[in-house]
């Protein structure tokens, strides 16, 4: 009997309060054993890359309707990246959690996951990870190129290009605002392999849609097709009881690395993945980002790491064509929710366009992927994307000016009197999951407008908070413990000298050992944040893990399962 009959099979009162108050548009029969399953719906308007997920959604449920299951909408929390404050990271693990909680408690058989703007698609993977009920995604996809001065404009990576050519007073404010309409030029997700188009297309890597439907871009008729056909294999997956924890396996988190590595993808995929294993209780680790990934070489030529988008990427033959390339380093046995291993989707693809999906013998780069880099300032490690950062940078000693917050960096930054160089190096803290709170994307920090009006486009910044995925540098982020946590990020002082030396995977500082252990740390770094009163912020900062574990809720690691032992009426 499908899950859902425990709440409408018997003749009892409970039963019939069930299905009376379903029965308004269900059809005759929708109460014989048939399978329910939930659309968790992420479309809002206050989630503008989402916003066409009603349409999507209504295929899932003619495909779900068409396989004899009964679709039911179900709205779940949005988060519009763009759109909430202080930061959409904040409000990932609520919606995950929210997501889990309605899954578990009402009466569904299954889940189709809508999701695409950066932070939706891993709180829904996180939610149904927990309860553990068949579920399968569909990614809501890219948006279309749009062209600016004649060239294409990629989401976000744009921006921040054209705000420093702002800054360095070789654009006007005019023409920059003139820009918007250019760079979102469609529905759908950003187009750069930002952090929404990274977990779209890790979610098939994982094995957690149908199979060649991540990236197809939002407007594309394709992408209705492949809903229609998700709603059809979600009525399958029921009946072959494919949960998400047999398909989300250790060798489906250790290809969706490689596959990270190979597409240029966002640092945001690794506390995302992390905290999607741990509410699976997969045994994944920071170190197998770098031990399994950063070998891999860059094989998508893809902002904000090279030069096309999304669509270019669908049109060369999308993630299927750049799978088949790396073959050889995925698990062959990694299971989609088909039933069928995902390498058994890659032997008849082709690659129609060399520039976008490079091959392995002539990589964007020969070794991408994600390093996890130790030492005196990150005890329990940090992670740089060296594909997105300067080679020159990689090997690097230099000054330290200190910023102590968001606020304090953008007070003293543009300061003519600032002492900074090109080789300085710029240390952002308070920007961790508890010290923000809710680790923000903001360790791509702004260089000084002195030094950008010399020409100046990148330098070596520090930061125990996150960076876009469609940004770029050479950045160290996700340093833990953050400072708020007590880490040593708290005692460096402006005028430390840094050592970043990614080769041999170390961030330093040039102190005496016994010296830099003695100093205090700075004040109002450590456990002197306000504490949140109230709400949803307090219970997050009580219990919020570091960025190493995938900043999850300490209480939220492991899976619950779906059962529910109570009924009130
Ligand atoms: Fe939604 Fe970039 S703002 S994906």
């Amino acid at each position: 009997m499908p899950r859902s009959s425990q709440w409408y099979s018997g003749d009892d009162r409970n039963s019939y309060i069930h299905r009376a108050w379903m029965r308004r548009g269900l059809p005759s029969g929708a109460f014989d054993g048939r399978p329910h399953i939930a659309i968790a719906n992420t479309a809002s308007d206050l989630t503008p890359c989402n916003a066409h997920l009603d349409e999507v959604s209504r295929s899932v449920a003619d495909g779900i309707h068409s396989a004899g299951g009964i679709p039911l909408n179900l709205p779940v929390v949005s988060l519009g990246e763009t759109q909430v404050r202080p930061t959409a990271m904040l409000w990932r693990n609520m919606a995950a959690m929210a997501i889990e909680e309605m899954l578990r408690a009402n009466p569904i058989d299954g889940v189709v996951l809508l999701g695409g703007c950066d932070k939706t698609i891993p709180a829904l993977l996180m939610g149904a990870a927990s309860v553990d009920l068949p579920a399968v995604v569909v990614p809501g996809g890219p948006m279309l190129t749009g062209t600016f001065r004649g060239v294409p404009l990629g989401c976000g990576t744009g921006v921040w290009q054209l705000s420093e050519e702002v800054r360095a007073g070789t654009l006007s404010a005019a023409e920059f605002t003139r820009s918007e309409s250019s760079m979102i030029r469609s529905r759908g997700h950003c187009n750069t392999m930002g952090t929404a188009s990274t977990m779209g297309l890790l979610a098939e890597v994982l094995g957690m849609t149908l199979p060649g439907v991540a990236g197809t871009p939002a407007p594309d008729s394709h992408l209705l097709e492949a809903a229609h056909d998700t709603g059809v294999l979600a009525v399958d997956l029921i009946d072959r009881d494919l949960r998400p924890s047999a398909v989300m396996t250790r060798a489906s988190f250790l290809n969706a690395i490689v596959a990270l590595a190979a597409l240029g993808g966002s640092t945001n995929a690794v506390v995302h993945l992390l905290a999607i294993a741990g509410r699976l209780g997969v045994d994944l680790t920071q170190d197998d980002f770098d031990r399994v990934g950063s070998s891999v070489p860059l094989l998508v030529d893809l902002q904000p790491a090279g030069r096309f988008l999304m669509d270019d990427l669908y049109r060369a033959g999308g993630l299927h064509a750049v799978l088949a390339e790396i073959r050889d380093l995925l698990d062959p046995a990694a299971l989609t929710v088909t039933g069928r291993p995902l390498a058994g989707y890659l032997d008849d693809v082709r690659v129609y366009d060399r520039e976008v999906i490079r091959t392995r013998e002539r990589p964007l780069q020969p070794e991408a992927g994600i390093a996890v880099l130790y030492g005196d300032l990150a005890p329990d490690g940090a992670v740089i994307k060296p594909a997105a950062a300067s080679p020159g940078l990689l090997t690097h000693r230099g000054p330290a000016v200190v910023f102590d917050s968001i606020e304090d960096l953008h007070a003293r930054l543009d300061d003519p009197d600032l002492d900074v160089t090109p080789d300085s190096v710029l240390v952002l803290r308070g920007c961790g999951p508890r010290g923000y709170p809710g680790m923000p994307e903001v360790a791509n920090m702004p260089l000084p407008a002195k030094l950008l009006a010399d020409g100046v486009r990148d330098m070596v910044r520090v930061c125990d908070g996150r960076m876009s995925g469609t940004a770029y540098g050479t950045v160290v982020l996700h340093v833990a413990p953050e400072a708020a946590a007590g880490g040593p990020l708290a005692k460096v002082r402006t005028g430390d000298v840094i050592i970043l030396d990614v080769p041999n995977r170390r961030i330093d500082v040039d102190v005496p050992a016994a010296e830099f252990a003695a100093r205090e740390p700075a004040p109002g770094t450590v456990a002197a944040y306000a504490r949140p009163s109230r709400g949803w912020e307090r219970l997050y900062v009580d219990t919020v893990g570091q960025a190493d574990t995938g900043a999850d809720l300490d209480f939220l690691r492991g899976s619950s399962g779906d059962a529910v032992s109570r009924e009130s009426h």
